[in-house]
């Protein structure tokens, strides 16, 4: 009785930023029913409110803001680094917390009904991205997804990998280490800040292409930049020339309505705890049905030589609570709809470039072009130190961008993510800030 009223009070006023703490001890003294129940009716708020805005295809202010009452954030913090780690929503922190109490209370369920479930989950991720179930593998992160590519593939020493110059760690050094170990070859490939067009992207990879070229393995959402890297037809181009093909789109999932059919990708790897709303700890890793055959699993137990993409999801025991909250996290995104979800973002993003090229000596580092970028925004300011910038603008507004990129490099500067949860407002607050600090140069 005392659950039910305190779950009727959570779903008719929505939950206080301030409660947060209170929620989380609230939520963990219901019981999983009454957390379906919550869930239930988070989704049939949303479901209201897409009745409301039946016609309109990316509505701004008062929908966004709906939605956004679904996430816990801290009072007044207004998160723009989603490009590092991003919020969940209510319904996704409720089921894991529902699914860490089915293994306190009931331990069992967790090797009977969890499997089962995981098993729904696999199909729901591939139906977002417009995969098989047999290519879908729930593994921890990227880093851990483009690991498996770099470990996996049978090279030879000389064979050459392709990388682009402004790739991330987590997809670079897999590559380094099989060069140290085994004689590879890797050679990274130069692309711009921005590059101007999908065909300047994919030219310069086809000009470094020589006969020990084997793999192109290239970020599909650059972390320095912002770019969007043009995979289509990198891969049309790769593919003509008997290459295989891997991206590293740490930022992919839930930032843009993903089709891997549509990419012809070989390899992907993603981090849904950034822009999907899933809890750190899971990641997706797409291994084309084709070019199964061609890469071994790395970490093994029993059912490696299973011919689906499971064989790469043969981890031991797993912290399943992370993919359960992961498949909610699938569910929230789709009750709002990943097309929308694209659209407003880069609505955001054009918001954003817009204005602030209308400052003197501001450079976007990432393209304008809606194909070529998503929601991550790096820009430099001549005279600025981008460092100052995102020290303001924490401490003045509460607002969390980051700095990226390298000063010896050219690629130095500021970035901000544009989730569909921020507003026009905030933006503003955060151009007014950047002006503040620009106007400061000497
Ligand atoms: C482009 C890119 N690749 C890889 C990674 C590594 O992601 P993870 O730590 O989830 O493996 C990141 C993290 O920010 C990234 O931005």
């Amino acid at each position: 009785m005392k659950q039910d009223l305190f779950l009727n009070s959570l779903t008719r006023k929505g939950v206080s930023r301030r409660n947060f703490v209170k929620y989380l001890l609230a939520g963990s003294s219901l019981s999983i029913s009454a957390l379906s129940k919550l869930n239930a009716s988070i989704y049939q708020s949303i479901k209201d409110l897409n009745q409301d805005f039946i016609r309109d295809e990316a509505p701004d202010g008062v929908y966004w803001d709906a939605i956004r009452d679904k996430f816990l954030f801290q009072d007044g913090l207004i998160m723009m680094n989603n490009g590092t780690v991003g919020p969940m929503p209510k319904p996704v922190f409720n089921t894991l917390i529902k699914t860490f109490k089915v293994q306190a209370t009931s331990p069992v369920h967790m090797y009977t009904y969890i499997p089962r479930k995981k098993e729904e989950i696999r199909s729901r991720i591939a139906r977002f991205i417009n995969a098989t179930p047999d290519e879908v593998a729930v593994v921890r992160n990227t880093t851990e997804g483009m690991n498996f590519v770099a470990n996996g593939l049978d090279l030879k020493p000389g064979d050459e990998v392709l990388l682009s110059s402004m790739e991330h760690p987590g997809g670079t050094h897999p590559w380094k280490i099989k060069e140290e170990r085994f004689g590879i070859k890797v050679t990274q490939v130069p692309i711009g800040l921005p590059p101007k067009s999908a065909d300047e992207f994919v030219g310069s990879f086809e000009k470094a292409i020589t006969p020990q070229t084997k793999v192109i393995s290239v970020s599909h959402t650059v972390y320095i930049s912002g770019l969007i890297s043009p995979l289509k037809e990198l891969c049309r181009m790769a593919h003509e020339k008997g290459l295989l093909v891997a991206a590293d789109s740490a930022h992919g999932i839930g930032m843009l309505d993903l089709d891997m059919k549509e990419l012809g990708i070989d390899f992907f790897a993603t981090s849904p705890y950034k822009w999907l709303g899933a809890p750190t700890g899971v990641g997706v890793f797409y291994v084309r049905k084709q070019v199964q055959d061609q890469l071994w699993p790395t970490i093994t137990t029993s059912g490696w030589n299973q011919p689906t993409a499971r064989k790469y999801e043969t981890l031991g025991q797993r912290a399943d609570a992370l993919v359960i909250a992961l498949g909610e996290a699938v569910n929230f995104q789709n009750y709002i709809g990943k097309s929308r979800i694209e659209k407003r973002i880069k609505s955001l993003a054009g918001y954003f470039k817009q204005e602030l090229k209308k400052i003197t000596g501001a450079r976007l580092h990432t393209s304008e072009d809606l194909y070529l970028s998503g929601g991550l925004t790096a820009f430099s300011i001549e005279g600025v130190e981008p460092r100052a910038i995102v020290d303001y603008v924490r401490q003045k507004y509460n607002i969390v961008i980051r700095t990226v990129g390298s000063r010896e490099k050219g690629t130095y500067g500021c970035r901000v993510s544009t989730h569909y949860y921020i507003h026009h407002r905030e933006i503003d607050m955060l151009l007014e800030g950047i002006k503040k600090i620009a106007g400061q140069r000497t």
